[in-house]
């Protein structure tokens, strides 16, 4: 397995230049499925989950030729209507599958995701949605068989009890090919669903109100193929932002979405960090001082939990205290432990942490449990007096498109390794 040895205290200077969006890039991938014409995708990371779901498009039955600047999907064989465990256990977000096979097929068979480091990860609201439009489900052997067999699915309007991202994608794509209107109520603003709803309405899709809180889908029979961009990864820009304000830096993170980040450039602000926008550059120059300033992690447009740890990485230098409250997942704070060991000053009871900021990290060996944990501790490494080595960056290899080669190019010192 791979690791990563940063030598800290460098300060990163430069412009990091920001790749597409693991989390719209895959659910518009698997919207492929939902028509037989080639379809064209730009501006896809080379990340490990992209492999994944081209893998599992591949095992579906399409035809998917992966170049540098865009992936071209066709049709190959039939579209099979089960998708293995081996595949869908490897990356959860697989599970939105269920929605364009069911309504290409009307039945599909899908194993259930199971949990993963951050939380139980359950799929009711999905299938409660499912339901809403008419199928049948089954769970049978760790499988979640929907189908609707005996009778066609319709529309409907289903208000979602927690505006889950997935299950906004899943019921989202299944419902552009089910007659009638259906409106998804609650449904989550993210702007990886805006930029999926752009794409499926290229496709040929009626869907109104994305980035609102209710979607409006008019079915149509058949969509047509596309050429789509994926917007860029708001994570890992807001990554580099605080990079740039933890290692006393000064970073042009370009090729952004300035706009997809107003939480975390508010909190930034309030804690004293200068950041400029200017059109899709955010400029970040790290003050004398970071001042704590709180965070509630909650669906957008509030504070994204996939900053959260980043977040608490950079509170945990902060002159004071802090507290930082995970409302999202249910086991979210990984990262606490390992900080800790670095010499962090956290104390978390239930769903929120204490952090007492301290004058300096100090670099220990430490283990990545979940992607964005695995990026808190990159960057508590890069800001730390002295030596630390990432243990299992795999998980980090989901998400973080050339990740040492872009630290490397601010003059981070960091090597990878295999052990
Ligand atoms: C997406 O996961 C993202 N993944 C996650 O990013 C992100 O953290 C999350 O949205 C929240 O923004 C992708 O887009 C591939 P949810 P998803 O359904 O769709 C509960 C990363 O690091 N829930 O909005 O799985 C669930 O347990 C990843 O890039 C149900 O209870 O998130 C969780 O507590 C991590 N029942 C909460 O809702 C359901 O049926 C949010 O889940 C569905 C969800």
């Amino acid at each position: 397995m791979d690791f990563l040895t940063i030598e800290g205290g460098a300060a990163l200077r430069g412009t990091v230049r920001i790749s597409g969006s693991k989390n719209a890039a895959l659910p518009i991938l698997i919207a492929t499925l939902l028509t037989d014409d080639p379809c064209i995708v730009r501006n896809v990371p080379d990340l490990r989950d992209i492999e994944t779901v081209i893998a599992l498009l591949v095992f579906l039955g399409k035809k998917v030729d992966r170049q540098r600047d865009y992936v071209e999907v066709t049709a190959g064989t039939p579209l099979l209507a089960e998708a293995p465990y081996e595949l869908v256990r490897k990356m959860r977000a697989s599970v939105v599958v269920l929605g364009p096979l069911l309504a290409r097929l009307h039945h599909v068979k899908v194993s259930l995701p199971g949990g993963c480091a951050i939380g139980g990860r359950p799929i009711d609201i999905h299938l409660d949605g499912f339901k809403a439009f008419g199928a049948e489900i089954q769970l049978d052997q760790g499988y979640v068989d929907v189908h609707a067999r005996d009778h066609e699915l319709h529309a409907a309007t289903f208000r979602m009890p927690f505006a889950s991202v997935g299950a906004t994608e899943n019921l989202m794509m299944a419902a552009t090919l089910i007659p009638g209107k259906t409106m998804l109520l609650n449904a989550a603003m993210e702007p990886e669903i805006t930029d999926l709803a752009d794409m499926l309405n290229a496709m040929g899709a009626r869907i109104t109100g994305a980035g609102s809180a209710t979607l409006t889908i008019e079915g149509v029979a058949k969509l047509h193929g596309v050429d789509h961009q994926v917007i860029a990864d708001r994570i890992e820009a807001g990554t580099y932002m605080v990079a740039a304000a933890m290692t006393g830096g000064d970073l042009k993170i370009e090729n952004c979405r300035p706009d997809h980040l107003g939480s975390l450039i508010d909190k930034m602000h309030q804690a004293g960090i200068p950041v400029d926008v200017s059109g899709q550059t955010i400029h970040v120059s790290a003050p004398q001082s970071i001042s704590p300033v709180d965070a509630e992690t909650a669906v957008y447009p509030g504070f994204p939990t996939d900053l959260q740890a980043q977040w608490m990485a950079c509170m945990a230098l902060s002159n004071g205290q802090a507290t930082i409250k995970e409302q999202v997942f249910e086991n979210r704070f990984m990262h606490v432990a390992e900080l800790q060991r670095m010499g962090a000053r956290i104390q978390t009871k239930g769903n929120a942490a204490m952090v007492e900021g301290i004058k300096g990290l100090s670099g220990a060996d430490v283990m990545v449990s979940d992607l964005r944990a695995g990026a808190a501790l990159v960057l508590a490494g890069l800001a730390a007096r002295g030596t630390t080595t990432i243990h299992r960056v795999y998980h980090l290899d989901r998400g973080y498109e050339t990740l040492e080669q872009k630290l490397s190019a601010v003059g981070a010192h960091i090597i990878r390794g295999q052990e």
